[in-house]
């Protein structure tokens, strides 16, 4: 792709409509906006501008509309699949500071933010007022709910709640040329014309670029049960899940862990209960939430007798506040721990529920043939896990060379079973070679013309999502 450097009549436009400040052009700070927790991939942008208004991203947009220049939207920089880096230069378009909740209505259940609200600051600011916004990726503290909208980002809670598009009920958004529309209304039912709404989210700031959303809240459960359950296998406990749901159960997070994943991560973590070992070859971190402890019981007793028919170990509950917000810190700090330990390339693989056991062994059975060691682990009740491919020892070669084939072979065989590229993370910069193991020309055609009636010039984002 070619770089695309912003001249200096073009950040004079920005200037004069943004105000001095917001235009960022120092190496270090184009540099601090060029990378984001993609592998080590860094692509600063030429030029950053940070807007405070809507009316200001469509003053930015109209100047990049008249002058042809590439925009990356820019969030919170946590993504794995490099949706926010500046491929081609261009302009930044940080949304830092639109980071107001613009209003919760807690007559109806709802919350309008603009994109830069973090996304753990959110759901504390509802929880406040006794509500709840379940989507909660491992990187709350930092992600914010403009990227979580553009990636479609999910979560441990997911697999009760749903995702973070099943939170969104209108977006507005300013297109490419500088239009502020709203996508739908403000109402749990719509059946009025085109689904604008779904179609931006998950759109990787392709499209066009969010600035406000109003999103659904549900009441905040009152209790929840957290347990850790060893098994000697990981493909027993991938078993185990489908077999949970199929039981009655469906739990507020049913997350997998293989062993190294647990054992790297521990030791970034302290707190944790003192019983907890990383002997076990894989581990199922599961909750159920509600209102009422003795259902939660019930379900807790369900959930046992399906472990245990499944060859689990011995379970671990966990009781007071501290102890399951260590399991959960654990948990969430599983990618950063598998970064430290070694250049990774993780995959965000999603199939339904019941084939999560296939998926464990062909990944395992690739990596054997390829000669590598990966770590998995992810949203096992959703059927989505993440394949982090360790780097190690192997040489530059194979990894630039050899390792796409491998990665070729678990996308194939992900569809084979009737899954898809990417669950929660998108499809951004580096899972874009892999999208026609997913869609056929015909499909690939479609999406390729609905990004021209959005983006006719190819401004938004371009090098992302689509071959
Ligand atoms: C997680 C992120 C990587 O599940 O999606 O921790
Ligand atoms: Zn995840």
């Amino acid at each position: 792709m070619r770089y695309v450097e912003v001249t200096g009549p073009i950040r004079e436009l920005f200037r004069a409509s943004l105000g001095p400040q917001a235009v960022l052009e120092t190496h270090e700070e184009c540099a601090h906006y060029g990378h984001d927790e993609t592998e080590d991939l860094k692509h600063p942008p030429s030029v950053v501008v940070r807007p405070r208004t809507t009316e200001e991203v469509a003053a930015v947009m109209r100047i990049c509309t008249a002058h042809d220049t590439p925009v990356t939207p820019i969030g919170g920089r946590t993504g794995l699949s490099g949706g926010a880096l500046s491929i081609c230069g261009g302009v930044g378009l940080a949304l830092d500071r639109m980071n107001s909740i613009v209003a919760i209505d807690d007559r109806n259940l709802q919350v309008t933010v603009q994109p830069g609200v973090i996304t753990q600051v959110l759901q504390e600011a509802v929880a406040a007022k006794g509500l709840y916004y379940p989507p909660d990726p491992s990187s709350k503290g930092s992600c914010t709910i403009g990227g979580n909208l553009a990636e479609n980002a999910g979560g441990p809670r997911a697999v009760k709640y749903g995702v973070t598009r099943d939170f969104v009920l209108n977006l507005e958004v300013v297109l490419p040329d500088g239009s502020i529309i709203w996508t739908g209304a403000n109402t749990l039912k719509n059946s009025t014309g085109y689904d604008l709404t779904r179609l931006i989210v998950g759109s990787e700031g392709t499209l066009a670029v969010i600035t406000q959303a109003v999103l659904r809240l549900v009441p905040m459960p009152k209790e929840a049960r957290l347990m850790l359950v060893p098994f000697a296998s990981a493909e027993r406990a991938c078993e185990a899940v489908s077999a949970t749901f199929r039981a009655g159960v469906t739990p507020s997070a049913m997350e997998f862990m293989e062993r190294d994943a647990i054992a790297w991560t521990m030791r970034y973590t302290d707190g944790l209960p003192s019983q907890l070992s990383a002997e076990a070859g894989a581990y199922l971190l599961i909750e159920v939430d509600g209102d009422h402890a003795d259902a939660l019981m019930r379900d807790c007793e369900t959930i046992l007798g399906v472990m245990e028919a499944h060859d689990a170990g011995e379970v671990l509950f966990a009781e007071a506040a501290a102890e399951k917000d260590a399991l959960w810190r654990m948990r969430r700090s599983v990618p950063v721990s598998v970064k430290a330990h070694s250049v990774y390339k993780e995959e965000d693989t999603v199939v339904p529920r019941f084939e999560l056991p296939r998926l464990l062994a062909g990944v395992k059975a690739i990596g054997e043939q390829y000669g590598f060691q990966s770590v998995c682990y992810g949203h096992a009740g959703d059927g989505n896990l993440h394949v982090n491919i360790v780097k190690g020892d192997l040489s530059d070669a194979f990894w630039e060379n050899e390792l796409p084939k491998a990665i070729r072979e678990i996308f194939q065989l992900t569809v084979s079973l009737g899954g898809t590229l990417s669950g929660e993370h998108g499809i951004g910069l580096v899972q874009r070679p892999y999208m026609d193991i997913a869609f056929n020309e015909t499909q690939l055609a479609l999406m390729r013309s609905i990004k021209n009636v959005f983006d006719p010039k190819g401004i938004m984002n371009p090098g992302k999502l689509l071959p």
